[in-house]
């Protein structure tokens, strides 16, 4: 997902108010608005190396076409939507009515040098966090050179160098760790904040488009996401996994390939689901477990640990 959107609410009372907090997005440097642009007229057409910005649609409907060298999306604001831009996406805005309002709050100060015409030349330094075969997969599935890859064991993987730290800080960077206990790990030792991380999303991926994925996402091949899926940050869905709808999934969640959770699950912190592993629609996962390849799960789970079979049980402890 290239955009993160969201509608401000709206109180009505003696006019209209229109309150955002900012917090969770980022600290606003600079504000800009645009007012007066013809009926059709197109602006924009430029990343940033660094900047990050929120649009909001203060009257009027406003096209938001974004792409990168990977995938493009497209959103229409109305009054009170708003869609964060993240760097390193090349961004046009298309003025439907001629009286639209537009007002974009901007993460950095003004910097000529900050803006990128093309995509082509947007998105040239990536950032591979992982240094495993999962790392090597998701490069070749995804057509990705990046500049570097972050490990804990520095040393070369496909003739590029792997780096303990991230040595630019303006790359964009991808997560691309399994293990969902690792993955974590490697998130908080690097400390970029989560919506640093691009999602990575297969063209074969059917994703519904009620469903919402968060940062730092990669989903593989033939994946399939039904209706009103809520999925955090940092999912791994490999190839060929199905969420079922109204299904929840906090962050860190990894779907090994062939994995399938029914509707209406929830799916606690960094839960590992093995190869072909099934989960009974309605079920619940707390945080911190592991279910075994092949396994089908049709209890609620409560105690972290590692379950397996059919059904699922928790298996001993390994040595
Ligand atoms: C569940 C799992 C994590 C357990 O690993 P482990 O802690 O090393 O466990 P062990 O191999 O020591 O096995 C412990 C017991 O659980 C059983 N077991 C392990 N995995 C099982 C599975 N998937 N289904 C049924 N039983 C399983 C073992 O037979 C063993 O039973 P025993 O005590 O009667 O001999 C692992 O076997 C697994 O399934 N991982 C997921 C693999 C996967 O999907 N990979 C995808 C790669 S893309």
């Amino acid at each position: 997902m290239l955009l993160v959107t969201g509608k401000i609410k709206q109180y009505k009372k003696g006019g209209s108010l229109f309150p955002l907090e900012l917090m969770d997005l980022f600290e606003a440097k600079r504000v800009f608005w645009v007012t007066d642009a013809p009926k059709g007229q197109i602006r924009g057409d430029h990343a940033h190396i660094k900047c990050r910005q929120i649009c909001i649609c203060i009257q009027g409907a406003i096209k938001i076409d974004a792409k990168n060298t990977i995938t493009k999306e497209t959103v229409t604001l109305r009054e009170g939507d708003y869609v964060v831009i993240n760097k390193n996406i090349v961004a046009t805005q298309k003025y439907l009515t001629g009286k639209d309002i537009l007002l974009v709050l901007a993460s950095e100060p003004y910097n000529e040098m900050d803006y990128i015409q093309s995509v082509e030349k947007s998105n040239q330094e990536i950032t591979v966090v992982g240094s495993g075969n999962f790392a090597k997969e998701t490069c070749r599935t995804f057509n990705i050179t990046p500049t570097e890859f972050i490990g804990i064991n520095p040393g070369g993987l496909l003739g590029i160098p792997v780096n303990k730290t991230i040595s630019n800080p303006c790359s964009r960077i991808l997560m691309a760790i399994q293990n969902s206990e690792y993955r974590k790990k490697m998130f908080l030792m690097l400390k970029s904040p989560y919506w640093a991380y691009d999602n990575l999303i297969h063209h074969s991926a059917l994703i519904d488009k009620t469903s919402q994925i968060g940062h730092g996402a990669v989903i593989m091949q033939n994946s399939c996401i039904g209706n009103n899926v809520l999925m955090g940050n940092f999912a791994v869905i490999d190839k060929s996994s199905t969420i079922g709808h109204d299904s929840v999934l906090k962050d860190f969640v990894t779907m090994a390939p062939m994995a399938v959770i029914s509707g209406h699950c929830k799916i606690g912190n960094q839960v590992y689901i093995g190869s072909n592993a099934f989960i009974k629609e309605d079920i619940s996962i707390c945080d911190n477990v592991i279910i075994g390849a092949g396994s089908v799960v049709v209890k609620n789970i409560n105690i972290p640990g590692k379950y397996a079979g059919v059904p699922a049980k928790k298996i001993r402890k390994s040595k």
